[in-house]
């Protein structure tokens, strides 16, 4: 496991926005003092384990503080994830460490180790879990775990994608390797209001499949046909047990960020020799289904993991996301944005899925 020292917590106390501690190197064309490209007081959001709960904070931190690695970035951008959301909630299993600065996913620029004044991203492996994260002004991480950002897309624009746009990628990718293709019917996205469902209805859209988008959220009907729907259907139907092991073949194929019960229905409603590319939770973690739409329907069920995903692979889909799996909406309707400051009261609003579209989180920009 990356190791992660704790942030200590001088004076606990959270700094003004724009404050003295980082205006003083920020911007300008000052050079940054302290050690290793890290300033000598910078600002983090900090969720610490206490009993049962999990307290959260915004605190000032040294380049000490920092977790292993031999690349520094300092963060211009974050997003905010669902993962975020459990990192930092009791009951979410997901934190490894504590203290623990979450956030999932970054872009900005190294400032200290290999490729220095270059934009990167970085996401997946620890960052966030096990490993200090995005909501700090900097990182330090393994040199392995940093993307260098393609071109076409800025540090803002891949924090619109984020972890949720790169996982809508992967779940494309997967489903076209598997050999669907735009023509051959219905691409069903489930939890189509969420970062992960909003991007791929925008990116299948884009690259001309015709698109059916399942919400628990109607009022997010009309936004889900301008990222490129042609149907939204209600997350009732999408989520309704069954005791029949089949039932009429609608999809093609289905994008599916929710499991549970919308996972055992995008089985059973699959057509011959479709495949539902799986890679959530928000619905349920249990999946009650039976064998037969895969014995006699030929459906296929495809993992899709993004945080172990093989560097070659992690390149490449990013230079897709500039290119060709280049979501509708990117910037227009995706993207909302917020401070630093912002992130901790946001992140309970996504554990209750409420989150809508994509967050960006601006850090440092
Ligand atoms: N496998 C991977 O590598 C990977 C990577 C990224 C994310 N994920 C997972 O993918 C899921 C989505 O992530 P995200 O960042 O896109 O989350 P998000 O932005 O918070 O979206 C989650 C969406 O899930 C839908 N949903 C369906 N049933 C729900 C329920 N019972 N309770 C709450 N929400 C429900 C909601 O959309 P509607 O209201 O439109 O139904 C909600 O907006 C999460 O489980 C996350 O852990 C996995």
């Amino acid at each position: 496991m990356a190791g992660g020292g704790p942030p200590t917590a001088p004076g606990a106390a959270a700094a003004a926005p724009g404050g003295a501690a980082h205006g003083a190197w920020r911007g300008s064309g000052a050079r940054v003092r302290g050690v290793g490209g890290v300033p000598d007081s910078f600002r983090a959001l900090v969720a610490e384990k206490r009993d049962e709960d999990v307290a959260r904070e915004l605190r000032e931190l040294s380049g000490d503080d920092l977790g292993d690695g031999d690349v520094v970035v300092r963060v211009d951008w974050s997003s905010v994830n669902y993962k975020d959301a459990l990192a930092v909630s009791p009951k979410g299993k997901v934190a490894q460490i504590s203290p623990l600065i979450p956030g999932v996913d970054l872009a900005g620029t190294v400032v200290d180790g290999d490729g220095e004044g270059r934009e990167v991203i970085v996401h997946g492996h620890d960052l966030g879990v096990a490993h200090h994260g995005g909501f700090a002004e900097y990182a330090r991480v393994p040199g392995d775990w940093v993307v260098p950002l393609p071109d076409g897309l800025t540090a803002r624009q891949a924090m619109a994608l984020g972890t949720a746009g790169f996982t809508a990628a992967l779940s494309v990718q997967r489903l076209e390797e598997h050999g669907v293709e735009p023509g051959d019917g219905p691409v069903l996205v489930l939890g189509a209001s969420g970062g992960v469902g909003s991007t791929a209805v925008g990116i299948l859209a884009a690259r001309g499949f015709e698109v059916a988008a399942a919400t628990g959220k109607p009022d997010e009907a009309g936004w889900l046909r301008e990222l490129g729907a042609s149907d939204v259907l209600s997350r009732d139907e999408t989520s309704a047990e069954s005791k029949k092991p089949m039932e009429s073949q609608r999809w093609a194929a289905v994008v599916d960020p929710v499991g549970g019960a919308s996972l055992a229905y995008a089985l059973r409603t699959t057509r011959y020799g479709g495949a539902v590319a799986a890679s959530g939770l928000t619905g349920g973690t249990n999946l009650e289904t039976t064998v037969f739409p895969f014995i006699l329907r030929a459906v296929s069920l495809l993992g899709v993991d993004s945080v172990n995903t093989p560097t070659d692979l992690r390149l490449k889909v990013w230079e897709r996301l500039a290119g060709d799996l280049r979501p509708n909406g990117l910037d227009e309707s995706i993207t909302r944005e917020i401070g630093l400051d912002d992130v901790d009261p946001f992140l309970d609003d996504v554990l209750a899925g409420k989150g809508v579209g994509r967050t960006v989180v601006r850090v440092g920009a």
